[in-house]
């Protein structure tokens, strides 16, 4: 059976569930990103802290999609276990990629006109962070993982 899914990305979450996938094409999108973020935070339980850190990184990762690549894709999921409940984020675009992954993770690096604290901020914030990125396609995925 041939899997429709490329072998260089990255399988979900077992027993994670789509709590929302949002188009990023304009500046609105960013803020529905953001809202759907909170929503599926607080729909388990996190904190309204733990919330607006959420929505903190979402900023960020759906800014920069559309920034560097003109727009993309945000899905937000969560999985929960009988000790953990998690909210991963997955920002993909089809932008020119990354060129320089270490870089963009210093604070201060920025190609474009922002301070370069977006995904340096991102690391901190989250507790988990891969970049998958080449021309024509990037995936950042993190997530956030709370006790129960
Ligand atoms: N989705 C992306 N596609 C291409 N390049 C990106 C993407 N996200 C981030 N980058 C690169 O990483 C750098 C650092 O990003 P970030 O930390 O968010 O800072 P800033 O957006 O302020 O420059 C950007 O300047 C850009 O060069
Ligand atoms: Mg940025």
């Amino acid at each position: 059976m041939t899997k429709s899914r490329p072998p260089d990305r990255p399988e979900p979450a077992p027993g994670a569930t789509t709590r929302a996938l949002i188009d990023i094409r304009i500046q609105d999108d960013i803020l529905r990103a953001r809202q759907a973020s909170r929503t599926a935070a607080s729909a388990i339980g996190f904190t309204t802290v733990d919330q607006t850190r959420l929505a903190t990184v979402v900023s960020e990762l759906t800014r920069n999609a559309l920034v560097y690549a003109g727009g993309g894709v945000c899905r937000v999921l969560t999985r929960l276990t009988v000790q953990e409940r998690s909210v991963m984020i997955e920002v993909e675009d089809q932008g020119p990629g990354i060129a320089d992954v270490t870089g963009a993770l210093t604070r201060g690096f920025s190609t474009g006109r922002g301070l370069g604290l977006g995904l340096a901020a991102v690391r901190k914030l989250m507790d988990d962070l891969v970049i998958e990125t080449c021309p024509g396609r990037t995936l950042v995925r993190t997530g956030m993982t709370r006790r129960r």
